[in-house]
């Protein structure tokens, strides 16, 4: 088995695998820096993830959280990801408001909110660039992620963390490739049938990335796919 790829049969033991795997993570930063860092996906998958994890015994007060990406609407909107985890988990666990760091999408154009959410991770690691201990990350159908879309303006931005990604012609605001691939570790979780055909194309040895935006993925650090058995069942490198 490629060590980078780990497939559970859908459900309960894919989601009991990651929880104990992220969890497990962000000790091991916890024990080396004294606290750890986490940029969360959106969308459907991680939302049992998420539940798992609301459950756990854990130092939250040691984790700052992050989103990879976020819609361009309210955080009382039935579409933001922001909603989405503090209601499955950040709401349920005695984490403090100041270790949560959501994109700040009421202050103002995408662009302007794009711009001060790279302030934001500027300002918290000193640095150009953010080190997320992990990045937390779903793929579409199309093979898209976070809010990196096929044959987008975003796909090429390399000089800043953060920019407008674009979906249907909606805007979203998402972390840049570089923001993402100089995490210490990403991780896909990718689940269902449906994600097949693009699964396919990402893991496959040439395709285009700026048709499938999840092969731009390319961390210095660890990168790790988590699969359930229906998501991974044509995947032939898996020996
Ligand atoms: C978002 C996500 C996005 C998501 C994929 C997969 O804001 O929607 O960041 O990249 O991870 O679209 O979504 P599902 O998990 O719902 O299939």
């Amino acid at each position: 088995m490629n060590q980078n790829i780990r497939v559970a049969a859908s459900g309960a033991p894919l989601v009991n695998e990651i929880d104990r795997w992220i969890q497990t993570r962000l000790q091991q930063a916890i024990d080396t820096n004294g606290t750890a860092t986490i940029a969360l996906a959106g969308g459907s998958t991680p939302k049992v993830i998420y539940q798992a994890l609301s459950k756990a015994e854990f130092t939250w007060d040691k984790l700052h959280v992050f989103w990879g990406d976020e819609r361009f609407v309210p955080p009382n909107h039935p579409d933001s990801n922001e909603k989405m985890a503090r209601e499955n988990w950040l709401d349920l666990v005695s984490i403090p408001a100041s270790n949560i760091h959501p994109w700040p999408t009421t202050a103002g154009t995408p662009e302007q909110c794009a711009e001060l959410y790279g302030a934001e991770l500027t300002k918290y690691f000193a640095a150009p660039q953010p080190s997320f201990d992990l990045v937390l990350l779903g793929m579409g159908e199309d093979g898209h992620t976070a809010s990196l879309f096929p044959h987008t303006a975003a796909l090429g931005v390399m000089d800043r963390s953060t920019t407008v990604g674009q979906k249907d012609g909606q805007p979203r605001l998402t972390l840049t490739v570089p923001a993402i691939n100089h995490a210490a570790c990403v991780a896909f979780i990718i689940t269902g049938a449906s994600k097949r055909p693009a699964l396919k194309q990402v893991m496959a040895t040439t395709a285009d990335a700026q048709e499938y935006p999840s092969r731009l993925i390319q961390p210095t650090g660890e990168l790790i796919w988590w699969f359930d058995e229906a998501a991974a069942a044509e995947l032939d490198n898996l020996g």
